[in-house]
């Protein structure tokens, strides 16, 4: 499907089907009349049909030449801006093969208290229109490269109605730029391991960053070991497909000259593009879904493909490790000692354990770049989805200000995040008897987010940094809010939102 979305003060004679936004308990009747006078219709038996506007629930009422289609928003106490986003994918996946439409957002909307986000607690027109395209444009991807028979594709166009159509435009931009970046890092995650090699990611990340203005450096196994990568080294070396580390910079080459400081933000991501367990094997089950482990570095790709076209003003560097994470008879072996880029030594107690050997070395590049802020992004642990499960990230860091922006951030871009704690007390659980470091806990997994979170720190070189454990959220069973089965592209919208808000923090 591919969506056309407009804005404009009317509503257009060949939109077959008009949407309504209605708030739950109110009189849907007459926003249907008020809409199309001529039309006036006996609307009564609306609530006799069970309709309640419930956030999700829709109804289809047709009269004259049009379809109406009611979207509930639920209690209209409980509005934000993710409401909408919300209402507009369930508006979206309900035309099907309807090609034009139209979608009127009333000027009450931008009257309504109880949103975050605005410093004077309305809404602008803009800041509804983004959400609410985000929603339809969310909604509206579908993964059929592998299918024989797809859908014919279609392009369906809607028209979001309202009154102050000039200033909603730049919030229509954005909402594209969002979707597009969010987009992207699906169809990454849901390719398939056998063709998502890390060699074709770098691939992929070589042509992102010639058409998005970045530079880039896509360094070989060689180089790697050159470099003292001993831990993706280490995790690659079951594998038969060489592992590739890339690193991506997006310089807007103003003069940041603000308090004279040069604000630099390095994001790494966890680049599994499968995740077998190595000798530690994985179960059958959870070996399934494995592809998806490499949805951290497909949310920094994919947010860095739109820095230019979003005018970010901050340096951004992006650090991916990339590699499968194979059992065969060059596998690393639990016992085995890797020597990390930092020079830290690292006991492999589970070869499972493999992200944060990956990441060890990616944050220690990182920290080098003497960054603002180090953000990483990971489907890091399956402690994690037990703590939060499938729709909330884990959040963790040493630095407040920059967790307290994320939160901020994450909610602005509907994906939810929750913060957990590094106990220091927990440290001792990463105590080896023969190296630095041991990549697991203690048994039975206590802690077992947190502790790989402490393990993550080690590595840092005490910079400002915030951790995001994905593993839930990365990847969705059902179709629920803006995510799609599959790969849900989680992380991108969150960074894209903290970077664009970006200011010098006030570090003492
Ligand atoms: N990629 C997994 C984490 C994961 C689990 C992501 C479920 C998405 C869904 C990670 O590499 C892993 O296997 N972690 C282990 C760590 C343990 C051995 C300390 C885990 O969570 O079981
Ligand atoms: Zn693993
Ligand atoms: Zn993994």
């Amino acid at each position: 499907m591919s969506l056309e979305i407009t804005v404009g003060d009317s509503v257009p004679d060949q939109a077959v089907l008009l949407g309504i936004p209605v708030f739950e308990g109110e009189d849907f009747g007459s926003r249907v009349e008020l809409l199309r006078p001529p039309d006036r219709v006996d609307t009564s038996y609306i609530e006799k049909l069970g309709f309640t506007a419930k956030l999700n629930e829709t109804l289809v009422l047709t009269m004259a030449n049009r379809i109406y289609l009611l979207v509930g928003l639920g209690a209209r106490e409980d509005f934000s801006l993710d409401t909408l986003r919300r209402g507009g994918a369930v508006f979206g996946r309900s035309l099907h093969r309807i090609s034009d439409a139209a979608l009127v957002l009333p000027r009450e909307l931008a009257e309504l208290n109880g949103d975050e986000e605005q410093s004077s607690s309305h809404p602008s027109w803009q800041a509804l229109v983004q959400t609410l395209s985000e929603g339809m444009l969310l909604a509206a991807y579908s993964f059929t490269s592998f299918k024989s028979h797809p859908e014919p594709e279609m392009v369906q166009r809607i028209k979001v109605v309202l009154e102050d159509s000039v200033s909603a435009e730049p919030g229509l931009s954005k909402a594209r730029l969002m979707a597009t970046a969010t987009c992207r890092a699906r169809d990454w995650v849901n390719e398939p391991a056998a063709s998502m090699t890390p060699v074709r990611f770098a691939d992929i990340a070589v042509q992102v960053a010639q058409e998005a203005g970045l530079s880039i450096e896509v360094w070989d196994e060689k180089r790697i070991e050159e470099e003292g990568l001993g831990g993706l080294l280490g995790v690659a070396s079951g594998s038969a497909r060489p592992p590739r580390l890339i690193k991506l910079v997006y310089d807007p080459k103003t003069d940041h000259k603000t308090e004279g400081a040069v604000n630099t933000v390095a994001l790494v991501g966890k680049g599994i593009t499968f995740d077998s367990g190595g000798l530690s094997l994985k179960s059958q089950e959870g070996m399934a879904t494995m592809k998806t482990d490499m949805a951290g570095a497909a949310a920094v790709l994919a947010a860095m493909s739109v820095l230019a076209e979003l005018g970010i003003q901050l340096k951004v560097v992006g650090i991916l490790p990339v590699t499968e994470n194979m059992p065969s008879g060059t596998a690393l072996k639990p016992g085995d000692v890797l020597k990390m880029r930092s020079g830290k030594t690292v006991e492999v107690l589970n070869t499972d354990a493999e992200g944060r050997l990956i990441l060890a070395d990616a944050l220690a590049l990182a920290a080098e770049e003497d960054p603002t802020a180090i953000i990483d992004l990971a489907t890091l642990t399956g402690a994690c989805v037990v703590a939060l499960g499938p729709l909330v990230a884990g959040l963790m860091g040493n630095t407040d200000w920059l967790c307290e922006r994320l939160e901020t951030a994450a909610e602005r871009a509907g994906e939810p995040l929750w913060r957990l704690p590094l106990p220091r007390q927990y440290k001792s659980h990463l105590l080896s008897d023969i190296a630095d470091l041991k990549n697991i806990g203690k048994p039975g997994g206590q802690a077992g987010a947190l502790v790989a979170g402490l393990f993550l720190e080690e590595f840092i070189d005490g910079k400002p940094w915030a951790h995001l454990d994905i593993a839930g959220p990365a990847r969705s069973s059902e179709v629920e809010g803006v995510m799609p089965k599959g790969a849900t592209g989680f992380g991108a919208r969150t960074l894209l939102e903290l970077l664009s808000t970006w200011s010098n923090p006030e570090v003492s």
